[in-house]
């Protein structure tokens, strides 16, 4: 057998290496116990996603004229650029009416178990019909009338449903808005992490996805969107709006259900892309992410992060940045009346 000396200097640099990696591939195993890497699209066996729903979807979440007064699109309140969101506390409805509460974005929201803070639309194929409510004067009857008189989309909906006898319906506006919506994943520095990159995250942010697992936030976000899965209580350990400073008290599940086991419950948000969300909660009634992060260790699991933890599990939280697919991102052109 051959004996080969090695310096100490070197020596000594193999074995801190062979620590810090094997310290890092734990956490990466653990990380994988409780995330996913997100799917390739958020697939649904009731809609499939086919080439020309989603084209037609993509038109339609961009599409004015599905408001009666021509100036609110689903894009409107869910501008890409903004990663899905608007921007602000509460969205404003054409007639200036302000939304109950804050617009969440859209992307990787197919994938939750339903939609809305609530949970009051089953998935986003109900939900992306009914939006249509957010937009004034959206009334039904009128809509299919208006796009059943532009020949370009009376075609795009024959395309996209081939066997339907009168395809242009709220039904098949849903259904391809929805399979739109089912192609917005944001693959981030996350997924490449958890796929085995252990370059993929800084080691502030390996830090931060520790503590984000040792505070117990994997307890409510997890799975592939780091949320999304179920619904809790907002202010477990105290109430909410004594550290969100509120105005409103939203009473959550509460509204829908009126039993008493639902008061301040909410789906728990995705995290995806959440550093580039702000406002944050369903009022959003705070700005920074590092106040978020703060209130929820408080009121849901009583405890008092450190401002170095604070900073550390922003960092992790910044890593579920993604980035979307240029397809999306380019404005259609919309088919004209003639
Ligand atoms: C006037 C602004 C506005 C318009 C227009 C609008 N939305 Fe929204 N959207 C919101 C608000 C506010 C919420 C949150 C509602 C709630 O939870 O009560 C929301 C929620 C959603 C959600 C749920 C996301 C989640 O994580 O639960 C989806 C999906 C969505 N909208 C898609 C659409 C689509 C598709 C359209 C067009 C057909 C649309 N929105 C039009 C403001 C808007
Ligand atoms: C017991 C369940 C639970 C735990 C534990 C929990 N969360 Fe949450 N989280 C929620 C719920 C529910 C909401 C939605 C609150 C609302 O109504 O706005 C939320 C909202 C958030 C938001 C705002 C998202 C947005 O888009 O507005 C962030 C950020 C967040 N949580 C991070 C964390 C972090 C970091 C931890 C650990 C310190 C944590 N959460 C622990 C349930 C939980």
């Amino acid at each position: 057998m051959k004996h080969i000396t090695l310096p100490a200097g070197v020596l000594f640099l193999l074995m801190f290496t062979g620590v810090s990696h094997a310290a890092s591939s734990t956490l990466m195993k653990q990380a994988n116990q409780f995330f996913k890497p997100l799917p390739k699209v958020m697939e649904s066996p009731e809609n499939p996603i086919t080439p020309a729903k989603v084209k037609l979807g993509k038109m339609l979440f961009y599409e004015t004229r599905l408001s009666l007064d021509g100036t609110v699109s689903c894009e409107k309140c869910h501008m890409f650029g903004l990663y899905g969101t608007d921007g602000l506390k509460k969205s404003i409805a054409a007639d200036c009416k302000v939304a109950p509460r804050n617009a969440p974005t859209v992307l990787n929201a197919a994938g939750q178990i339903s939609e809305h803070w609530t949970g009051n639309m089953k998935d986003v194929e109900e939900q992306a019909g009914k939006a249509m409510s957010n937009m004034p004067g959206g009334n039904y009857t009128d809509v299919v009338a208006k796009l059943e008189h532009i020949k370009g989309y009376v075609k795009l909906f024959k395309d996209a449903f081939p066997h339907d006898k009168s395809p242009v319906s709220i039904h098949n506006i849903g259904l391809a808005i929805g399979a739109f919506e089912r192609t917005l994943v944001t693959p981030s520095p996350f997924d490449a992490y958890l796929r085995g990159d252990e370059h993929a995250l800084t080691q502030e942010q390996k830090e931060g996805l520790k503590t984000f697992i040792d505070t117990g936030c994997i307890q409510c976000h997890n799975g592939a969107y780091v949320g999304g899965m179920i619904y809790m209580k907002f202010g477990v350990f105290a109430p909410y709006w004594k550290y969100t400073k509120s105005k409103k008290i939203d009473k959550g599940r509460y509204e829908l259900t009126k039993n008493k086991a639902d008061l301040y419950v909410f789906k728990v948000p995705e995290l995806r892309n959440v550093a580039m969300t702000s406002p944050y909660f369903h009022d959003g009634s705070v700005e920074r992410l590092g106040d978020a992060v703060r209130i929820m260790a408080k009121v849901q699991l009583n405890k008092d992060l450190s401002k170095d933890e604070i900073k550390k599990i922003v960092s992790f939280l910044g890593s579920l940045t993604g980035t979307m697919s240029q397809y999306a991102l380019t404005v259609p052109v919309l088919p004209q009346e003639q």
